[in-house]
């Protein structure tokens, strides 16, 4: 319904902008009264006016309707109250009340010039409007805007009545001749092509990130509403940082003599591999394979991994992706360490704190590189139970595209329907890692189940499902469990076109049966309410409100493109959300675009507290990749508790490419690390 409004109100717009230019090319003729001219051709030249007014008029109305956002929330009206509706507005009534009557008396030049300047201020009072909700996206809070583009529409007055004031007198109502009209004409479409393409030379232009840059712009800090917490971190011209309070990120490692309880070592490499369809695909892959080989420990257990480059060009590093490491071992080229590059190594170090499934994933062009197959499973056993009798087993969703650009969707290198054999009785858990930037629906038919964790977090009483779809942002993880049945259990991911699956069964020679249609899981009113750390009532000492959005064109970083933006920003100008140690935080998360945002924050996790506005009702909800779908508002909080810098973005890893990414910056810590192409840390 959401993305269906958006859409109608895009369309009305760029009609209106069509209509509103044939409105305003239409008034400019009736400058050319000619004497000769019959009365009734006059009063056709008015009725077209008119006709041409009326619809841009009916359709300015028609996107007042808009107003019915206000569901959602003010956050998705704010700016079409604040900006839209008074640029489109505020002239469309001048003409409707005082120009429009006008033209119908007796018309003398002083009307004329009142009447054609009001139409054509509607004009550009759309075009405003449009490029605003198409390129500019309002900035929150909105004040810089309605100053600009309020500012742009008044001078807009001041030219045309000049300009229409000096023609009327010049021309003498006359029509001038074709050749000088098609002059004119070309003159002015060149003028307008020549600002247009100069303006985006100079946007790309500028778009380009320098070639070294700190990852943290304290310039956007945002307190959200505590104290602001200035100090030589967040004071961009002091660079010596010889301050006795502030903390390099390469000081907060995990331990660095104790001996590991899990040693692993990970070579990145370049591999040819193949799915099961026989389709080879040029990975990149951890030790040859990808998903790369599934690291398992035990909670509480000191793990080593050792990160060795063979081949990959680009450089590699290792984020955690779930588990809340201390900053050094965070894996983010360009803020907690450099890009390991060909022939060099990197150990990371860690005591693992969260069981669950979890994942990690190379945090160097992250968009490229775990789209290539740089990524793997990484599951964390509770130190308690350990079930030996249970099947418990983890599958890696993720896109693969062959060399001549197809996409190929799979579980594992699996993109067709696998059978596998599992003694009926057997306990079973599945394990569902999303690795893809989109968000996949599961189902699984033929056996009641549940989902008993969701990125890691145990729910609470979750209960049975038998027809429920589940769906996965990127990044996110679900674990299923249930009792194997004697007959045949269908695991599906379902795709457009081909099924892609596994069908369980106790002799492996089940029948394929997808359920591919079901009410899909409402996570936030599954399995039963406990104790949280969190709920409506916490004070928090930091709120933040983090409008996620999109343009429609652009220009990014040096390339033209859509461009995903945060309050109104693209990464280095998104805000960086500040805090301290001990800080209750609560973020809330408004989603006005027509896309998922997987929004994921390193080395904390979040508590879900509402849903569009509706405090959750199920079991309390711990997450790392908050999946905000169209017209969504999530509140999340979290405590402060592991300081450094930490990336919080779109796990839609091209979106975090194209601007949305952002940090959470601690008080009092620094980075010696930069992006850039003189860096060649790039970690999106
Ligand atoms: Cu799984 Cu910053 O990412
Ligand atoms: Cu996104």
């Amino acid at each position: 319904m959401f993305e269906f409004l958006m859409g109608v109100e895009f369309l009305l717009l760029l009609l209106l902008v069509g209509v509103s230019g044939a409105t305003g090319y239409a008034a400019n003729h009736l400058k050319y009264v000619g004497e000769s001219e019959s009365s009734f051709r006059i009063w056709l030249k008015a009725a077209k006016v008119g006709v041409y007014i009326g619809t841009a008029l009916i359709m300015i109305w028609a996107l007042d309707i808009m107003i019915i956002f206000v569901n959602y929330g003010w956050l998705f009206i704010m700016d079409r109250v604040l900006n839209l509706m008074p640029l489109l507005s505020l002239p469309a009534a001048i003409v409707l009340i005082f120009a429009l009557p006008n033209l119908s008396r007796e018309t003398n030049k002083k009307s004329l010039l009142f009447f054609i300047v009001s139409v054509h201020v509607m004009t550009v009072g759309v075009a405003l409007a449009f490029f605003l909700v198409t390129i500019d996206i309002p900035a929150v809070p909105n004040t810089k805007d309605i100053l600009i583009y309020g500012g742009a529409l008044i001078i807009s007055v001041g030219l045309l009545w000049l300009y229409h004031g000096r023609r009327l007198k010049v021309l003498e109502n006359r029509l001038p001749r074709i050749s000088i009209r098609i002059v004119r004409g070309a003159v002015y479409l060149i003028l307008v092509f020549g600002v247009a393409i100069t303006g985006l030379v100079i946007s790309q232009k500028m778009s380009e990130f320098p070639d070294r840059m700190n990852m943290v712009h304290h310039h956007t800090a945002d307190f959200g509403g505590g104290d602001s917490i200035l100090d030589e971190n967040t004071n961009p011209h002091h660079d010596s940082h010889d301050s006795s309070k502030s903390i390099s990120v390469v000081e907060l490692k995990g331990p660095q003599t104790d001996i590991p309880d899990k040693k692993y070592v990970l070579y990145a490499e370049t591999k040819k591999i193949r799915l099961a369809s026989g389709e080879s695909i040029e990975a990149w892959t951890f030790n040859g394979q990808s998903p790369g080989p599934k690291l398992v420990a035990n909670e509480g257990d000191l793990v080593e991994v050792q990160l060795v480059n063979k081949n990959i060009d680009s450089g590699v590093t290792i984020h955690w992706h779930g588990v809340d490491v201390p900053n050094g071992e965070d894996g983010v080229a360009g803020m907690t360490q450099d890009a390991v590059m060909p022939g060099e190594s990197y150990t990371y170090r860690f005591v693992v704190k969260e069981a669950g499934t979890h994942w990690y994933h190379s945090h160097q062009q992250s968009s490229i590189q775990v789209q290539k197959g740089l990524f793997g499973a990484f599951i964390i056993y509770p130190s308690s139970q350990h079930e030996t009798k249970t099947m418990d087993t983890t599958i890696v969703a993720h896109d693969w595209i062959t060399p001549d650009g197809r996409n190929i969707p799979a579980l594992d290198t699996a993109d067709t329907i696998q059978r596998k054999m599992i003694n009926s009785g057997t306990p079973v858990r599945l394990r569902l890692v999303n690795a893809d930037n989109l968000t996949r629906t599961f189902s699984l038919n033929g056996v009641p189940f549940k989902v008993v964790a969701i990125d890691g977090y145990e729910l609470n009483e979750p209960g049975t499902l038998t027809t429920s779809l589940l769906r996965i942002g990127g990044g996110g993880r679900y674990d299923i469990e249930f009792i194997m049945p004697d007959t045949a259990v269908t695991l599906a991911m379902l795709m457009e076109g081909k099924p892609i699956g596994i069908v369980y069964s106790p002799d492996g020679q089940g029948k394929q049966n997808v359920l591919d249609e079901g009410e899909i899981l409402d996570i936030t009113k599954y399995g039963l309410p406990a104790q949280a750390p969190f709920n409506t009532s916490t004070v928090f000492d930091r709120t933040f409100t983090l409008i996620l959005d999109q343009t429609y064109f652009g220009v990014y970083n040096g390339e033209a493109g859509q461009q995903w933006v945060i309050n109104g920003k693209t990464f280095p100008d998104t805000p960086t959300l500040m805090v301290k140690e001990g800080d209750l935080v609560k973020t809330t998360f408004v989603n006005r675009s027509f896309a998922d945002h997987p929004m994921h924050l390193h080395g904390h996790h979040v508590q879900v507290i509402s849903k569009n506005g509706k405090p959750i009702s199920g079991s309390p909800l711990v997450l790392d990749t908050v999946n905000i779908e169209p017209g969504e508002t999530f509140e999340v909080a979290f405590l402060a508790n592991n300081p450094g810098l930490w990336m919080d973005h779109c796990h839609n890893l091209d979106h975090a490419l194209r601007g949305m990414t952002m940090h959470v910056a601690y008080e009092n810590i620094y980075t010696p690390f930069a992006i850039g192409s003189e860096t060649g840390n790039s970690p999106e």
